[in-house]
Protein backbone atom coordinates (compact mmCIF):
# COMPACT_ATOMS: atom_id res chain seq x y z
CA UNK A 1 0.00 0.00 0.00
CA UNK A 2 0.89 3.57 -0.54
CA UNK A 3 3.34 4.62 1.77
CA UNK A 4 1.91 7.65 2.80
CA UNK A 5 -1.58 6.21 3.70
CA UNK A 6 -2.56 7.53 7.50
CA UNK A 7 -5.36 4.44 7.51
CA UNK A 8 -4.63 1.60 6.06
CA UNK A 9 -7.81 -1.03 5.77
CA UNK A 10 -6.21 -4.34 4.39
CA UNK A 11 -8.58 -6.71 3.00
CA UNK A 12 -10.76 -6.91 6.09
CA UNK A 13 -13.66 -8.97 7.10
CA UNK A 14 -16.11 -8.83 9.48
CA UNK A 15 -19.21 -8.96 10.84
CA UNK A 16 -21.86 -9.66 13.81
CA UNK A 17 -21.28 -13.29 15.42
CA UNK A 18 -21.46 -16.22 12.86
CA UNK A 19 -23.01 -13.28 10.16
CA UNK A 20 -20.31 -12.25 7.96
CA UNK A 21 -21.30 -8.33 6.66
CA UNK A 22 -18.42 -7.07 5.06
CA UNK A 23 -15.87 -9.02 2.87
CA UNK A 24 -12.51 -8.14 1.76
CA UNK A 25 -12.33 -4.39 2.01
CA UNK A 26 -9.21 -2.79 0.87
CA UNK A 27 -8.72 1.15 0.86
CA UNK A 28 -6.54 3.48 2.24
CA UNK A 29 -6.40 7.36 3.66
CA UNK A 30 -4.07 10.04 3.11
CA UNK A 31 -3.35 12.71 5.69
CA UNK A 32 -6.19 15.68 5.23
CA UNK A 33 -7.70 13.72 2.19
CA UNK A 34 -11.49 13.44 2.17
CA UNK A 35 -13.23 9.86 1.25
CA UNK A 36 -16.70 9.14 0.73
CA UNK A 37 -18.48 5.71 1.20
CA UNK A 38 -21.51 5.61 -0.30
CA UNK A 39 -24.35 3.05 -0.02
CA UNK A 40 -28.00 2.14 0.14
CA UNK A 41 -29.40 1.37 3.28
CA UNK A 42 -28.03 -2.34 4.98
CA UNK A 43 -24.48 -2.12 2.77
CA UNK A 44 -22.37 -2.28 5.58
CA UNK A 45 -21.49 1.45 6.01
CA UNK A 46 -22.04 1.54 9.78
CA UNK A 47 -20.46 -2.05 10.14
CA UNK A 48 -17.44 -1.16 8.44
CA UNK A 49 -16.96 2.28 10.86
CA UNK A 50 -17.44 0.05 14.17
CA UNK A 51 -14.86 -2.39 12.74
CA UNK A 52 -12.43 0.22 11.91
CA UNK A 53 -13.46 2.03 15.93
CA UNK A 54 -12.67 -1.53 17.43
CA UNK A 55 -16.35 -2.30 18.00
CA UNK A 56 -16.69 -5.29 16.42
CA UNK A 57 -13.36 -7.67 15.37
CA UNK A 58 -11.94 -8.42 12.27
CA UNK A 59 -12.55 -12.19 10.87
CA UNK A 60 -10.11 -11.16 8.99
CA UNK A 61 -7.72 -8.47 7.32
CA UNK A 62 -5.76 -5.63 9.41
CA UNK A 63 -6.62 -2.09 9.74
CA UNK A 64 -3.47 -0.21 10.27
CA UNK A 65 -3.40 4.04 11.39
CA UNK A 66 0.19 5.70 10.76
CA UNK A 67 1.70 1.78 9.89
CA UNK A 68 0.51 0.04 13.50
CA UNK A 69 -1.73 -2.11 13.23
CA UNK A 70 -4.54 -1.14 15.16
CA UNK A 71 -6.08 -5.66 16.20
CA UNK A 72 -5.00 -5.10 19.65
CA UNK A 73 -6.20 -1.98 20.56
CA UNK A 74 -8.99 -1.06 22.37
CA UNK A 75 -11.90 1.38 21.52
CA UNK A 76 -10.10 4.01 24.04
CA UNK A 77 -6.84 3.37 22.33
CA UNK A 78 -7.76 4.04 19.03
CA UNK A 79 -9.22 7.60 20.31
CA UNK A 80 -6.36 7.93 21.53
CA UNK A 81 -4.65 7.30 18.01
CA UNK A 82 -6.50 9.93 16.62
CA UNK A 83 -9.83 8.04 15.33
CA UNK A 84 -12.54 10.67 16.19
CA UNK A 85 -15.69 8.24 15.43
CA UNK A 86 -19.49 10.55 15.17
CA UNK A 87 -21.85 7.83 15.25
CA UNK A 88 -24.92 7.52 13.28
CA UNK A 89 -27.88 9.29 14.73
CA UNK A 90 -25.72 12.01 16.62
CA UNK A 91 -25.47 10.15 20.36
CA UNK A 92 -25.84 12.76 22.27
CA UNK A 93 -27.04 13.45 26.25
CA UNK A 94 -30.58 15.60 25.16
CA UNK A 95 -30.26 17.02 29.05
CA UNK A 96 -26.47 17.97 29.05
CA UNK A 97 -25.54 21.06 27.94
CA UNK A 98 -24.14 21.80 24.65
CA UNK A 99 -20.82 22.55 26.32
CA UNK A 100 -20.75 19.75 28.88
CA UNK A 101 -21.63 17.34 25.68
CA UNK A 102 -18.43 18.73 24.02
CA UNK A 103 -15.97 18.22 26.86
CA UNK A 104 -17.39 14.29 26.64
CA UNK A 105 -14.96 14.06 23.71
CA UNK A 106 -11.79 15.73 25.68
CA UNK A 107 -11.71 13.47 27.63
CA UNK A 108 -8.01 13.59 29.68
CA UNK A 109 -6.82 16.38 28.06
CA UNK A 110 -5.91 19.65 30.62
CA UNK A 111 -8.09 22.72 30.99
CA UNK A 112 -6.13 24.81 28.16
CA UNK A 113 -6.13 22.38 25.92
CA UNK A 114 -9.87 21.95 26.33
CA UNK A 115 -10.37 25.70 26.12
CA UNK A 116 -8.21 25.74 22.79
CA UNK A 117 -9.88 22.60 21.24
CA UNK A 118 -13.23 24.35 22.28
CA UNK A 119 -12.60 27.99 20.63
CA UNK A 120 -11.56 25.39 17.54
CA UNK A 121 -15.05 23.75 17.62
CA UNK A 122 -16.73 27.28 18.04
CA UNK A 123 -14.71 28.67 15.34
CA UNK A 124 -15.74 25.82 12.72
CA UNK A 125 -19.57 25.89 13.92
CA UNK A 126 -20.16 29.31 15.47
CA UNK A 127 -23.77 28.87 15.45
CA UNK A 128 -23.07 26.65 18.33
CA UNK A 129 -21.42 29.76 20.18
CA UNK A 130 -25.00 31.69 22.00
CA UNK A 131 -26.40 27.66 22.21
CA UNK A 132 -23.20 26.31 24.47
CA UNK A 133 -25.62 26.32 27.74
CA UNK A 134 -28.53 24.78 26.68
CA UNK A 135 -29.77 21.19 26.69
CA UNK A 136 -28.79 19.30 23.61
CA UNK A 137 -31.87 17.82 23.01
CA UNK A 138 -33.40 21.52 22.54
CA UNK A 139 -31.63 22.08 19.63
CA UNK A 140 -32.55 21.62 16.18
CA UNK A 141 -31.02 18.34 14.18
CA UNK A 142 -28.70 20.49 12.05
CA UNK A 143 -27.42 22.01 15.34
CA UNK A 144 -27.13 18.86 16.87
CA UNK A 145 -25.45 17.15 14.17
CA UNK A 146 -22.68 20.10 14.54
CA UNK A 147 -22.18 19.39 18.40
CA UNK A 148 -22.13 15.81 17.61
CA UNK A 149 -19.16 16.36 15.29
CA UNK A 150 -17.84 18.76 17.80
CA UNK A 151 -17.59 16.33 20.23
CA UNK A 152 -15.08 14.13 18.14
CA UNK A 153 -13.10 16.63 16.81
CA UNK A 154 -12.73 17.89 20.93
CA UNK A 155 -10.43 14.79 20.69
CA UNK A 156 -8.19 16.46 18.31
CA UNK A 157 -7.90 13.62 15.91
CA UNK A 158 -6.01 12.87 12.95
CA UNK A 159 -9.05 11.01 10.95
CA UNK A 160 -12.74 11.83 11.71
CA UNK A 161 -15.27 9.04 10.83
CA UNK A 162 -18.78 10.80 10.21
CA UNK A 163 -21.79 8.37 10.07
CA UNK A 164 -24.60 9.79 7.73
CA UNK A 165 -23.58 13.22 8.92
CA UNK A 166 -27.11 14.45 6.38
CA UNK A 167 -29.64 12.16 7.78
CA UNK A 168 -32.42 14.33 8.22
CA UNK A 169 -31.73 17.43 7.33
CA UNK A 170 -32.79 19.93 5.18
CA UNK A 171 -30.70 20.55 1.84
CA UNK A 172 -29.59 23.56 3.49
CA UNK A 173 -28.56 23.00 6.79
CA UNK A 174 -26.14 19.86 4.50
CA UNK A 175 -24.68 22.21 2.82
CA UNK A 176 -23.83 24.08 5.76
CA UNK A 177 -22.61 21.26 7.32
CA UNK A 178 -20.00 20.01 4.60
CA UNK A 179 -19.09 24.08 3.73
CA UNK A 180 -18.23 23.61 7.61
CA UNK A 181 -16.52 20.67 7.22
CA UNK A 182 -14.82 21.24 4.01
CA UNK A 183 -13.06 23.98 6.25
CA UNK A 184 -11.25 21.33 8.57
CA UNK A 185 -7.93 21.27 6.41
CA UNK A 186 -5.43 19.47 9.00
CA UNK A 187 -8.08 16.52 9.65
CA UNK A 188 -8.20 13.88 7.41
CA UNK A 189 -12.46 12.92 6.90
CA UNK A 190 -13.97 9.21 6.16
CA UNK A 191 -17.56 10.06 5.57
CA UNK A 192 -20.19 7.32 4.90
CA UNK A 193 -23.46 8.48 3.59
CA UNK A 194 -26.83 7.25 1.88
CA UNK A 195 -27.48 10.70 0.67
CA UNK A 196 -24.00 10.09 -2.43
CA UNK A 197 -24.94 13.95 -4.14
CA UNK A 198 -23.72 15.74 -0.73
CA UNK A 199 -20.97 13.37 -0.16
CA UNK A 200 -19.43 13.15 -3.67
CA UNK A 201 -20.01 16.93 -3.83
CA UNK A 202 -17.42 16.89 -0.77
CA UNK A 203 -15.15 14.28 -1.29
CA UNK A 204 -11.96 14.10 -2.85
CA UNK A 205 -11.92 10.19 -3.45
CA UNK A 206 -15.61 7.85 -3.39
CA UNK A 207 -16.12 3.93 -3.05
CA UNK A 208 -19.10 2.24 -3.33
CA UNK A 209 -20.21 -0.03 -0.81
CA UNK A 210 -23.02 -2.88 -2.23
CA UNK A 211 -24.01 -6.08 0.12
CA UNK A 212 -20.55 -5.23 2.01
CA UNK A 213 -18.13 -5.33 -0.93
CA UNK A 214 -16.60 -2.16 -2.61
CA UNK A 215 -18.16 -2.58 -6.40
CA UNK A 216 -16.23 0.81 -7.35
CA UNK A 217 -13.74 3.54 -6.42
CA UNK A 218 -12.72 6.09 -8.26
CA UNK A 219 -12.60 9.98 -7.60
CA UNK A 220 -15.67 11.41 -6.56
CA UNK A 221 -16.02 14.09 -9.41
CA UNK A 222 -15.96 10.84 -11.62
CA UNK A 223 -18.81 9.08 -9.46
CA UNK A 224 -20.77 12.07 -9.50
CA UNK A 225 -20.74 12.65 -13.46
CA UNK A 226 -21.27 9.28 -13.33
CA UNK A 227 -25.30 8.85 -12.23
CA UNK A 228 -25.64 5.21 -13.79
CA UNK A 229 -22.86 4.18 -11.62
CA UNK A 230 -24.23 5.67 -8.52
CA UNK A 231 -28.36 4.92 -8.90
CA UNK A 232 -27.17 1.39 -9.74
CA UNK A 233 -26.05 1.21 -6.21
CA UNK A 234 -27.47 3.59 -4.02
CA UNK A 235 -31.34 4.76 -5.75
CA UNK A 236 -31.43 7.19 -8.20
CA UNK A 237 -33.44 9.52 -5.66
CA UNK A 238 -29.81 9.97 -4.00
CA UNK A 239 -28.85 11.92 -7.34
CA UNK A 240 -32.20 14.26 -7.57
CA UNK A 241 -31.20 17.86 -7.66
CA UNK A 242 -31.59 18.80 -3.68
N1 LIG B 1 -25.90 -5.63 15.62
C1 LIG B 1 -26.15 -6.33 14.49
N2 LIG B 1 -26.32 -7.67 14.52
C2 LIG B 1 -26.56 -8.38 13.39
N3 LIG B 1 -26.63 -7.84 12.15
C3 LIG B 1 -26.48 -6.50 12.07
C4 LIG B 1 -26.21 -5.68 13.21
N4 LIG B 1 -26.10 -4.40 12.80
C5 LIG B 1 -26.28 -4.42 11.46
N5 LIG B 1 -26.49 -5.67 11.02
C6 LIG B 1 -26.69 -6.07 9.61
O1 LIG B 1 -25.51 -5.76 8.89
C7 LIG B 1 -25.83 -5.30 7.59
C8 LIG B 1 -25.17 -3.96 7.35
O2 LIG B 1 -25.69 -3.02 8.27
P1 LIG B 1 -25.10 -1.58 8.42
O3 LIG B 1 -23.63 -1.66 8.53
O4 LIG B 1 -25.83 -0.94 9.54
O5 LIG B 1 -25.51 -0.92 7.03
P2 LIG B 1 -25.60 0.60 6.59
O6 LIG B 1 -24.94 1.42 7.65
O7 LIG B 1 -24.90 0.67 5.28
O8 LIG B 1 -27.05 0.92 6.45
C9 LIG B 1 -27.33 -5.26 7.50
O9 LIG B 1 -27.76 -6.44 6.84
C10 LIG B 1 -27.77 -5.28 8.94
O10 LIG B 1 -29.02 -5.90 9.08
MG1 LIG C 1 -25.64 2.92 8.83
Amino acid sequence: MSADALLEVASISAGYRRVVILRGINFTLAPGERLAVIGANGAGKTTLLRAIMGQIPLSAGQIRLAGEGLDSASIAARARAGLGYCPEGRQLFPMMSVAENLELGAAGAGAAARMRRREAVLEIFPRLQPLLGRAAGLLSGGEQQMVAIGRALMGEPRILLLDEPSTGLAPRIVHELYAALARLSAVAILVVEQNARAALRFADRAIVLADGAIVAAAPAAELRDDPLVVSAYVGAGRLAPA
